[in-house]
């Protein structure tokens, strides 16, 4: 969504699209839908203004982007913009913390959905919408460094995790794993511990880059050639202090991981994701399921295509399956919810898959009356939790 309906006039960016929550109530087996703006600080500014105030990531690229950063500078002396206010476009991810349901990007504090607006709330301390909470610790990884516009990549360099006890008292409490190869690693999965071996699963890719081409603004952010993660399995010895990374399917490349988020911090058999086409655009064309107990080779037990190539996915989240005859039975006894774009039509679903069975054909799918991004973090919340929203002020 963007209220100007300007064209990106340089690179484009996943981030710098004003925020939109898209909503499907189920109920009594009825899909109902819904969307609202996020009226970010940001957003207000320039629609008060009329015009566009902040620059995007997209435009910070070579000499250009450079000038429209101290164009912005001017503007913030000048008195046109305060970004104090805040500078975020919360299009990111949705996560429900603290009875709250708050709309999430890396550059601006949480935005909560209230009765009849979503407004920024402030934390002490930052936040990240790419970070993994594990029982006894809490570890986040390190990027080398982003490439394009103000930053480069520099393969020659290493990656470093940093794993931090969470009952930490002192910076000595935190581990540094240095992995020798430069990587990028957005999206994590699973973490868990076993002894002195603290394990992740996580999407790593060789290198990203920040700010997309011009012209690539459909179908994301970066040619596949840049942009190729897979799903890997790091381990991290306590005691020796060595670390290993092995690809679970080396010739797959999939990104947006999942699991049963009630089994965050211990171990887990099933990842779920999402897999993407080698054209190239960014598009996730299938959904992968591996399992992290079969053997090197065997780890992929399932791949759904969303129908061919007109069709785009994006994340789909894992809902265990509850209520019904039978009580759940096994990790995997739920449901995927995913959206998929007919890219020919122009026309969205919401689609939900069984995910033991990993059949092609969805268990539902809805036809809905706008069309939905495609490549978005989504979040499922039982309407119990909702009921106790706090729609208080902070
Ligand atoms: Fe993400």
């Amino acid at each position: 969504m963007h209220p100007f309906k300007t064209k990106p006039k340089g690179g484009y960016n996943w981030f710098d699209g004003d925020g939109m929550l898209h909503g499907c109530r189920i109920k009594a087996g009825k899909v109902a839908y819904s969307n609202h703006a996020v009226r970010t600080a940001r957003l207000k500014q320039e629609l008060q203004a009329g015009t566009p105030l902040f620059f995007k990531i997209g435009e910070v690229k070579g000499f250009a982007g450079f000038l429209h950063v101290l164009l912005f500078a001017a503007k913030v002396r000048l008195g046109f913009v305060d970004p104090e206010k805040g500078i975020g476009t919360a299009n990111t991810a949705v996560v429900y913390h603290a009875n709250r349901l708050l709309a999430l990007q890396e550059s601006d504090m949480p935005y909560a959905w209230a009765s009849s607006d979503v407004e920024r709330i402030h934390f002490m301390g930052g936040y990240s919408t790419h970070s993994l909470l594990i029982p006894r610790l809490t570890l986040q990884q390190n990027m080398v460094e982003k490439n394009e516009g103000p930053f480069r990549w520099d393969a020659s360099r290493p990656t470093r995790f940093w794993l931090l006890q969470r009952n930490a008292v002192s910076s000595r409490d935190i581990r540094c794993f240095t992995y020798p190869e430069a990587m990028f690693v957005m999206h994590t999965a699973a973490a868990f511990e076993e002894g002195d071996i603290v394990y992740l699963y996580a999407s790593a890719q060789p290198r990203f880059q920040l700010v997309a081409p011009a012209g690539t603004t459909h179908g994301g952010p970066v040619s596949h050639s840049l942009w190729h993660p897979k799903l890997y399995e790091f381990t991290f010895n306590l005691s020796s202090g060595e670390m290993t990374r092995t690809a679970l399917a080396p010739g797959l490349s999939s990104d947006m991981p999942a699991i049963d988020r009630s089994l965050t911090g211990r171990k887990v058999r099933y990842v779920y994701a999402s897999t993407m086409s080698t054209g190239p655009l960014v598009r996730f064309d299938r959904l992968v399921k591996y399992d992290l107990a079969a053997p090197i080779g065997r780890k992929v037990v399932g791949l759904i295509d969303h129908g061919g190539p007109r069709y785009v996915g994006g994340e789909a989240f894992f809902v265990p399956r509850t209520g019904g005859p039978v009580l759940k039975c096994g990790e995997d006894d739920g449901y995927l919810l995913t959206y998929v774009h007919d890219t020919v039509s122009n026309v969205s679903s919401f689609v939900v898959y069984d995910a033991r069975t990993f059949d092609c054909e969805p268990v539902a799918r809805v036809k809905l009356p706008q069309r939905v991004p495609y490549g978005f973090h989504c979040l499922h919340v039982p309407e119990r939790d909702l009921k106790e929203q706090d729609f208080s002020s902070s």
